[in-house]
């Protein structure tokens, strides 16, 4: 078992991790918040409020885990990088936007994460247990929002749609390589394998595809 306190390398990088995972859950709390008066009907409003609550849970969570267990708090996304991630996701049409959020930094995201826990510290897997639960709900929301974009469009608007998904999927993914933050290092510091890791995406991505597509 890895802990804080018997592994320096471990404890560098799980807490580059954590640090990386609560400035995402900031950042998602406040795309969802920004998106609330312009979302296409009550239903999404109501999700987008909810998960703006779920998100300063675990940032709170996350911060509390960070300060108890002494981890460096330095923001590992710079503060420009993330004003221009912020101007990316304002400028994105609903569908696009579900994408991109949901398909993207939520699912993508979260199964990066649950690839983790069960090599974590189990101070650290405590800590991302009602996050990625609530993850699950706000994945789902995504989903169910996206097929209902996509059952509004012509059958040729929504093939063309699906069809673009994976460019989506591949050019936000560029957009986050550029902030050249060595996150498969961290994550193979504290036991993940990049290539598995790298396997695991493809197939989620595939299956999230299909999902909708069915
Ligand atoms: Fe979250
Ligand atoms: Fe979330």
């Amino acid at each position: 078992m890895n802990t804080f306190q018997h592994d320096p390398g471990y404890a560098r990088a799980m807490g580059h991790l954590l640090v990386l995972y609560t400035q995402i859950d900031q950042f998602i709390m406040e795309v969802c918040a920004a998106r609330i008066a312009t979302a296409p009907d009550d239903e999404a409003r109501m999700g987008l409020a909810k998960q703006v609550g779920d998100e300063c849970r675990h940032v709170t969570i996350q911060r509390e885990w960070i300060r108890r267990f002494d981890i460096d708090p330095v923001p590992v996304i710079p503060s420009d990088a993330l004003e221009r991630l912020h101007i990316h996701f304002r400028q994105l049409a609903w569908t696009d936007f579900l994408v991109d959020l949901y398909l993207v930094i939520e699912a993508l995201g979260s199964q990066a994460v649950e690839q983790v826990v069960p090599l974590a510290d189990p101070g650290t897997r405590e800590s991302l247990r009602i996050p990625l639960q609530d993850e699950l709900d706000h994945i789902a929301f995504g989903l169910s929002e996206l097929d209902k974009a996509l059952n509004a469009m012509t059958p040729g608007q929504r093939a063309a749609t699906l069809a673009n998904i994976p460019r989506r999927i591949d050019n936000l993914v560029a957009q986050l390589e550029t902030l050249q933050l060595p996150v498969m290092d961290w994550f193979e510091a504290v036991g993940t394998r990049r290539e598995q890791m790298m396997q695991v995406l493809d197939a989620r991505q595939d299956e999230l595809i299909a999902r909708l597509a069915a």
